[in-house]
């Protein structure tokens, strides 16, 4: 045990190493805001300006596309920041996530077509809000070029291209869908909207799920305030500015990567990589005789350790005599004979890769809180790692707790800035919906309703509109 604590010595960051990674990042996006030539982050304006009022009504579709699986919902905001949704989950074929794109969008369109007919909306007049959780060059609220893929993705034919002309073309093809797509968002955004729905100081959306990412209201872009996207999961990749803290495990996992070179901040925290860096680690230091061939043997098949098997780790204290969930871990991976020792081992090593995550994503977090200089900001977060893990939210908020006053003795600031980390439920959704709200208000004019019935559980818009 002691020797794993001395190998992986370099995946605990000190509070310097984090303050110098928020200042390199606020440095950074600081030249990408100005359009500074040579710029190393790419940063993107959303054109979103306003956050909600809590007054907002009206009924929407959204789509939300972005991890394993692919959602159409169907939402009411009730006007008093309340909202009702129904929403139906479709899987997301390997075939499909490496393929072309005009048959992603076509499933898309016919996964939305299944779900308008089965809810009869059918010929009903219905903006649409599509959260496309990739980094996208927006040029209007429902125009967005994919710039590269990311995550598990890699579907041809789509870099380049309008998501939302893409999405329109597939819709195009059913005659009785009668869908405006009125706004193209990422998923940060629709955090951040739906949290400011309930929260009006919500300024700031962060997902740490299968990848990461943080956006956030920035006051002087093209002089006005606007919603930033940050795609923070690429920071460190066009100028290598975080190899200082980039393990041998790191590069290793990168290398055998779908984007190499690629992505490398959210290689070191989301839920795709976590998992596979443990095993990485795992693998290595067996290899190097400090771990057991005889038990840890079974971590040499690639993915065969994953993020979600960290979470069920840590439910475990450090300290614990008997580790239960951890034991049950390596029983579900077949092996039997693993001791208290190797327990702890692996228990240690998953507590450094998911606090090296959660740390990283402070670091970002702190410098955005310090350049917002706001009394209190209310942040929103979702994303599989932070809701499974059983302490990712205390490290976040004790770190960012601990870095944001750093920077306020180094700045002279007297400005005491509170914040607090918000669950966000469903922004994806919830974001979409208000955000296709926030692009125009009267929806239902002209729409003819003969009976209500046949709208089934959903209220006809058309009645509640005019009632
Ligand atoms: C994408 C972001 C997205 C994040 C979380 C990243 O891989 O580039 O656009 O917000 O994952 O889903």
């Amino acid at each position: 045990m002691q020797h794993v604590k001395q190998a992986t010595n370099e995946l605990v960051l000190s509070d310097q190493q984090l303050l110098f990674i928020g200042k390199t990042f606020a440095h950074q996006l600081d030249f990408a805001l100005n359009g500074c030539a040579g710029q190393t982050l790419q940063v993107f304006p959303t054109f979103i300006d306003q956050i909600p009022q809590g007054t907002e009504r009206g009924h929407f579709l959204a789509l939300d596309l972005g991890g394993t699986n692919f959602r159409v919902l169907y939402i009411r905001l009730e006007g008093d920041r309340q909202s009702w949704l129904i929403n139906q989950t479709y899987s997301v074929s390997q075939q499909l996530m490496k393929g072309r794109g005009e048959d992603l969008f076509d499933y898309i369109a016919s996964c939305l077509f299944n779900f308008v007919k089965e809810n009869g909306l059918l010929n009903i007049k219905l903006k649409l809000g599509f959260t496309f959780s990739f980094p996208c060059k927006q040029t209007s609220r429902n125009q967005a070029v994919l710039t590269h893929w990311t995550k598990n993705f890699q579907v041809s034919g789509v870099v380049s291209r309008d998501i939302g002309e893409m999405l329109k073309c597939s819709i195009a093809k059913y005659e009785n869908l009668d869908i405006e797509v009125a706004a193209i968002l990422n998923d940060t955004t629709g955090t951040l909207i739906s949290c400011a729905y309930q929260e009006p100081d919500c300024r700031m959306g962060v997902i740490i799920g299968t990848g990461v990412n943080i956006c956030y209201m920035e006051s002087h872009c093209l002089d006005k305030e606007m919603i930033i996207n940050t795609e923070i999961g690429a920071f460190g990749s066009a100028n290598h500015c975080l190899d200082f803290i980039r393990t041998r495990w790191d590069k290793q996992l990168d290398e055998g990567s779908l984007n190499v070179g690629q992505q490398l901040f959210e290689k070191m925290v989301s839920g795709m990589y976590l998992g596979e860096i443990v095993r990485t680690i795992v693998v290595d230091l067996m290899k190097a005789g400090i771990l057991s061939s005889q038990v840890f043997g079974a971590f040499t098949a690639r993915n065969s350790f994953t993020t979600s098997n960290i979470s069920c780790i840590e439910l475990d204290s450090p300290t614990s005599a008997s580790f239960t969930h951890t034991k049950s871990v390596f029983e579900s991976m077949q092996i039997s004979q693993a001791s208290v020792d190797d327990c702890a081992s692996l228990h240690l090593i998953c507590s450094r890769v998911s606090a090296r995550s959660a740390h990283l994503v402070s670091a970002v977090i702190a410098a955005l809180l310090n350049r917002m200089a706001r009394r209190q900001t209310v942040i929103g977060v979702d994303g599989s790692v932070y809701r499974c893990h059983p302490h990712y939210k205390t490290i976040v908020n004790d770190k960012v707790g601990t870095l944001l006053p750093l920077y306020d003795s180094d700045d002279n600031s007297a400005l005491v800035k509170h914040f607090r980390l918000m669950l966000s439920e469903d922004g994806s959704g919830r974001g979409a919906a208000l955000i296709a709200s926030l692009s125009a208000r009267p929806t239902y004019q002209g729409v003819q309703c003969e009976d209500c019935s046949r709208l089934g559980q959903i209220e006809c818009p058309t009645c509640v509109a005019t009632a």
